[in-house]
């Protein structure tokens, strides 16, 4: 598909023809993923944070935000609460903080290899190579780094670099490949000053990272950021503003799927946020395949507010994941069991196949 051609889809208003792209990513969901959904316990051992982004509620700048760090052991009790609860992998998600010292993170990761048999994936945001490589040999499995957008002048008015270091995601992207780690990138949908160009050349970066998770979900703005106040960038005026919602979302999930076949593509808690009743189902009808359950428990979850709406006060983890469960068998699909390791991931790294001649081929 064209940069044309997915420039155009992301404008389309016709039912008719949205039905039809829903039902093309649908089938292609099930050619190659199939029908189980995998289920990943999403837990937030930090919500400090050194960056300054723009859109995130977890801005150094936010001091009215109570800040803590989870001990190993309250990680640990998550971990098992995760294979209770039926996720094959844990994710650890974090603001970048670095208080959380590679060291501690290793032996974090060491522990959950040794007390359960959980993928461990890791959203700690831009870390150093040789943390990286050191949380690899620890035993992680994946990791997520969105690079939000592919407009460099965008993402630098709503993403800071550190003073003195220019933030290269892709950069990151690439090592992390290298290390041997699945990984995961994505974008945010809508954002002020976003224009279906941009979006269109987000979709073909994310084919040409040739990643093994993608991520998408709308932008939510939050009160207590300056992009939620209206300031660092501002929405377009001249008709090509993305707009956030659900239908945009729907239809990057669902091209990101047509493109990367063998993705992992989650039914993002973003989008489970605009809809509530029914967000999840619509992306798990376009494309997606994995959701995943914040585990994180109280009263820590409250405070992990990169955006407002994404914890309900009064619901736990278990009765979290009886619904989510329910609502994925209500669809007509299974529950997943195992890792739910990336088919991109096991493509790549599958050893070549044997020639006929007996020889290997490249
Ligand atoms: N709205 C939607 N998504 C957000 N994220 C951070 N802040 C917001 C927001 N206000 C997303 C970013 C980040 C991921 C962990 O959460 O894309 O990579």
């Amino acid at each position: 598909m064209r940069h044309s051609e997915l420039a155009r889809w992301l404008q389309e208003t016709d039912e008719t023809a949205l039905r039809e792209l829903w039902r093309r990513a649908d089938a292609v969901r099930a050619a190659h993923v199939g029908d189980a959904v995998q289920l990943r316990g999403l837990v937030e051992p930090s919500n400090h944070c050194r960056r300054m982004c723009a859109y995130c509620g977890l801005r150094a700048e936010n001091r009215d935000l109570p800040r803590y760090r989870m001990s190993q052991d309250e990680v640990l009790a998550c971990a098992q609460q995760a294979t209770q609860l039926g996720c094959g992998t844990i994710v650890l998600q974090t603001g970048e903080d670095p208080g959380i010292k590679p060291r501690w993170m290793a032996e974090l990761i060491q522990r959950i290899k040794d007390e359960t048999n959980l993928a461990v994936t890791l959203s700690l945001g831009e870390r150093e190579d040789d943390e990286l490589a050191l949380w690899r040999e620890a035993g992680a499995d994946r990791y997520l780094l969105r690079f939000e957008s592919s407009n460099r002048e965008l993402f630098e008015r709503i993403h800071p670099s550190l003073p003195g270091r220019r933030s290269d995601r892709i950069a990151i992207l690439r090592k992390l490949r290298e290390l041997g780690y699945e990984t995961g990138s994505g974008v945010m949908i809508g954002i002020p000053g976003q224009s279906y160009d941009d979006l269109a050349m987000d979709i073909e970066l994310l084919r040409e990272l040739d990643l093994d998770m993608i991520g998408v979900g709308p932008y939510i703005p939050h009160p207590d950021t300056p992009l939620g106040r209206g300031e660092s960038s501002a929405p377009r005026t001249d008709g090509n503003q993305v707009p956030n919602d659900v239908v945009t979302t729907r239809k990057v999930v669902a091209l990101a799927r047509l493109l990367c076949p063998l993705t992992n593509i989650p039914a993002t808690t973003a989008l489970g946020t605009l809809d509530r009743e029914g967000g999840y189902e619509l992306g798990l009808r376009c494309g997606a395949n994995v959701i995943m359950p914040d585990l994180t428990p109280a009263p820590y979850r409250q405070m992990y507010e990169i955006y407002p709406g994404k914890t309900l006060i009064f619901d736990d983890p278990q009765a979290r994941c009886a619904t989510i469960k329910r609502r994925i068998r209500d669809m007509g699909r299974t529950l997943g069991t195992g890792r739910g390791d990336s088919p991109n991931w096991l493509r790549r790294n599958a050893s070549p196949p044997v020639a006929r001649s007996g020889r290997k081929t490249a």
